[in-house]
């Protein structure tokens, strides 16, 4: 047996529009391009990861509604995309039919376990990516128990920090009863550093969160969303950007986490 251990990030905020698939796909692809292996899994019924990352699901294809709700393995859904420097990276594509699972799921034994167990099923990557979607429902709390970390992008913006407030409780319930092991960093994104509003978001993340704010900022850059348009993470769409220094940043912490 291999002693591989995976790392497990969610990335999470029940807020619409706050980075989240942007930085769960940016992440997942800078780790692959570093050579590190990273399953990255799609639980938004948006399938925006799934888009982003270039791979359109065709009818019959697996997602991950048949290994959550039909108990299919998740190496029978995960797919290659179509970046040759990304080969270390497989994912799991999400569309439509998961918002189904939420209802179906709710209520059965383990219900929020499932995810965990299927990850654990699989040889282990160095790393498991989740995109969760805007709800704290059945597939968040799925997320937040297969977890070591949960990511959670804040949009610098007014009433970023207050509705922070039932994640922030979410996960502190499950830290009790579920998964002890579960760590939290707090990301600021679409961060405009001429914007007072912003700044003021910034200082007050930074006394609220001291320990658990990430170091790094990521700015507004429109780069992103012409990277996401075009199906490519944003370093291969525009590796000198802006934006993919501050996620390469990100990503360095990120692996920095639990070493020496
Ligand atoms: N730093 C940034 N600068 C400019 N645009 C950005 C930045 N980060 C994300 N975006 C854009 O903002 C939009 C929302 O981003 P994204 O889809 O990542 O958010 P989300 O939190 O996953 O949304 P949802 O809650 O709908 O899943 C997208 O068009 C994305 O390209
Ligand atoms: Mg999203």
């Amino acid at each position: 047996m291999e002693d591989r251990v995976t790392r497990v990030i969610a990335v999470s905020n029940q807020k619409g529009g706050v980075a989240k698939t942007t930085t769960a796909l940016t992440v997942a692809s800078q780790l692959a391009k570093l050579g590190q292996s990273v399953l990255a899994i799609d639980l938004d019924p948006q399938g925006n990861m799934t888009l982003g990352l270039g791979v359109t699901p065709k009818p019959g294809d697996l997602t991950i509604y048949d290994t959550l709700v039909d108990d299919r393995p998740l190496e029978a859904a995960w797919v290659s995309t179509p970046h040759e420097k990304l080969s270390t990276l497989k994912l799991v594509p999400a569309n439509r039919k998961l918002a189904r699972a939420e209802r179906e799921l709710y209520g059965q034994v383990g219900f929020d376990a499932i995810l965990k167990e299927k990850i654990e099923e699989v040889e282990p990557f160095d790393w498991v990516v989740l995109d969760c979607p805007p709800s704290l429902g059945v597939l968040t709390m799925n997320a937040l128990v297969a977890s070591n970390r949960v990511l959670v992008p804040v949009q610098c913006e007014f009433f970023s920090i207050s509705g922070l407030a039932s994640l922030l409780d979410l996960v502190k319930v499950v830290q009790k009863r579920r998964n002890p092991g579960l760590s939290l960093s707090v990301l600021p994104t679409l961060y405009d550093r001429r914007n007072g509003i912003c700044r003021g978001v910034l200082k007050e993340l930074k006394s609220r969160f001291s320990k658990q704010l990430s170091g790094v900022v990521i700015d507004v850059d429109t780069r992103l969303r012409e990277a996401a348009a075009k199906g490519r993470p944003i370093s291969l769409f525009a590796p000198r950007s802006r934006a993919s220094k501050q996620y390469g940043n990100l990503t360095k912490e990120l692996m920095s986490h639990g070493e020496g």
